[in-house]
């Protein structure tokens, strides 16, 4: 489609595969297999379920939201829910709105699905982009009692001044969809890749460092870095300069390229059937996306 390389893309990202869901499948339907299984494992019923976040931008449609569309599916009578915009930060900013609202007594427990199916809106045509995404979703249920005090902290922010080097132009009120949006191609992401790459390898290592530091912790602390899986560079770049070997780092974008808010819990599910992740273990979650948005999470394991 592009000219490129297997071997640019492997020495570059790091990606080896990428999944690419069937047309028929649609953000929700990822979000809810991931859901399901979350439930499933825990022995829970959808009707038990208090809140779901829905982390994405690639929503099935622009209302309502695939929170909607997956509580229907789940049987989730007693949950209420939203839809999270953060890009690659998403899951992480889910994660720490589903902590706060389980530590506040609010709810007993929060799912947060982390979905995207980027392979809608990538142009096939753009090198730049093309090799980069794939589509996810994964979830975690965040509940009352232990889960409560395994969330130690966390560190967001976002800094609109990049938003104009990772965007998908139209679709939305300032460009609503027309004949000339679509031949110009502005319902695709674009993106300024050595902008975002040099941004992401700054902040990923900054926004840990200053997370741990509030807390008292050194990187050393920590059992395992879960990191955003956009670039292996920017992820080693991050372990480097934390100096965290290897083995405190996990790694699977060769696997998936990026799912944008489905990395984190995609790598937490191969860190935990890697044996990897053990209970009371501390957890660094770090991302780094568009808007820009960046943010870090100090978790105590819990299962
Ligand atoms: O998750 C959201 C956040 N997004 C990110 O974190 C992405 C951050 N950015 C990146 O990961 C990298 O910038 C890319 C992987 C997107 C690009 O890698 P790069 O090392 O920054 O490449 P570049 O854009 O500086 O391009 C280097 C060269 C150029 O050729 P010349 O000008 O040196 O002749 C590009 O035209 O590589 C060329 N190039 C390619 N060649 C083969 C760019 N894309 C490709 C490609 N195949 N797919």
């Amino acid at each position: 489609m592009v000219e490129t390389s297997d071997e640019w893309i492997r020495e570059r990202t790091g990606i080896r595969e990428r999944h690419i869901a069937n047309p028929e499948i649609a953000t929700s339907d990822m979000a809810v297999a991931a859901a399901r299984q979350a439930l499933c494992e825990r022995g829970m019923a959808g009707a038990e379920l208090e809140a779901i976040i829905v982390c994405t931008v690639t929503p099935d449609m622009m209302f309502p939201s695939t929170a909607c569309l997956v509580q229907h599916q789940l049987g989730a009578l007693r949950a209420w829910g939203f839809d999270l915009v953060a890009a690659c930060s998403g899951f992480l900013y889910g994660l720490t709105t589903a902590a706060q609202l389980v530590a506040t007594g609010a709810h007993r427990n929060v799912l947060v699905i982390g979905a995207d199916t980027m392979s809608r809106i990538i142009d096939y045509t753009d090198r730049g982009t093309c090799i980069l995404f794939g589509d996810a979703a994964g979830a975690f249920l965040v509940e009352s009692g232990e889960d409560s005090e395994a969330y130690i902290g966390h560190l967001h922010e976002i800094d609109g001044s990049g938003g104009d080097f990772l965007k998908m132009p139209a679709g939305g009120s300032r460009l609503p969809a027309s004949q000339e949006t679509v031949s110009e191609r502005l319902h695709y992401v674009k993106q300024e890749g050595q902008q975002v790459f040099k941004f992401a390898v700054r902040k990923m290592y900054e926004i840990c460092e200053r997370l741990l530091e509030k807390h008292g912790l050194s990187p050393q602390d920590v059992k395992l870095l879960i990191p955003h899986q956009a670039n292996k560079r920017i992820i080693a770049a991050t372990a480097q300069r934390l100096g965290l070997p290897d083995d405190q780092v996990v790694i699977n974008l060769d696997k998936y390229g990026n799912t944008t808010a489905g990395t984190i819990p995609l790598a937490t599910r191969d860190a935990i059937t890697q044996n990897r992740l053990k209970k009371g273990d501390l957890v660094l979650f770090a991302a780094v996306g568009a808007g820009y948005t960046a943010g870090a999470i100090l978790w105590r394991w819990g299962y």
